[in-house]
């Protein structure tokens, strides 16, 4: 079973995704964390975030995994917290925009994918794939598709919680509202809501509430 979901930045995305995988114990698939690494090599080997060809070439090297509990590891070592730090928050999406880095990217998406819906029937296998474009692009026959929203305040205020600095919410909200401009106008697969996916507006829900919506959903779906 392919679930796909998608949803600007801090929307509530990668809680629902990786609840909801554990939940259903199937692969949890962080694809913000992908790109995240790539920019994070980008800057590592000092290069112009800018320069599309040299940005590719550090996509079509760099050997990125998950460890079972769904954290992006990069040459087999762990890439949190550094994935998440401001410097790779401010060039992440000038990183994703270049199509050749998405094209590597999709490809090991896909891979993981494959991989994990293949296997022995009985059991439930599959992935819980979180991205930008999960349901558009990479995934577009995923078994259910979902796209989760939350009202730019709500967002950066849980962000800013979530670091630890609830006073900087507006500073967040900014932030994410130049991301969120920047993940929506690219050329390449940018992010939009596609006809068919569930979509599921969270300001008023608890993370357990999103769960239990979701959750419904697979039940429907395999009777
Ligand atoms: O979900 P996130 O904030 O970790 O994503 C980081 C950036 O990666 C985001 O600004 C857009 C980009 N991204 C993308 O272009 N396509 C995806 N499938 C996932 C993320």
């Amino acid at each position: 079973m392919i679930i796909a979901i998608d949803g600007p930045a801090a929307s509530g995305k990668s809680t629902a995704a990786r609840s909801l995988a554990k939940r259903l114990g199937i692969t949890f698939l962080d694809t913000g964390a992908m790109y995240r690494a790539v920019t994070l090599d980008v800057l590592r080997r000092d290069v112009d975030p800018t320069d599309a060809a040299a940005c590719t070439a550090v996509a079509e090297a760099i050997e990125i995994s998950f460890d079972v509990e769904g954290r992006i590891l990069i040459g087999g070592a762990p890439g949190e917290p550094e994935v998440r730090s401001e410097a790779v928050n401010r060039r992440v999406s000038e990183v994703a925009a270049h199509s050749g880095v998405r094209r590597a990217m999709v490809a090991v998406q896909r891979r993981i994918g494959e991989q994990a819906s293949a296997g022995a029937s009985g059991d439930l296998r599959g992935v819980v794939a979180e991205g930008r474009d999960m349901t558009s692009v990479v995934f577009p026959d995923a078994d259910l598709k979902v796209f989760l929203v939350a009202s730019p305040r709500e967002r950066a205020r849980r962000r800013a919680e979530e670091e630890g600095h609830p006073e900087r919410a507006a500073e967040y909200e900014a932030d994410l509202a130049r991301r969120d401009e920047y993940d929506s106008t690219r050329e390449d697969s940018p992010l939009v809501e596609v006809e068919g996916a569930l979509r599921l507006e969270t300001d008023e829900l608890t993370p357990e509430q999103v769960l239990q919506r979701l959750i419904e959903e697979v039940e429907a779906l395999r009777g």
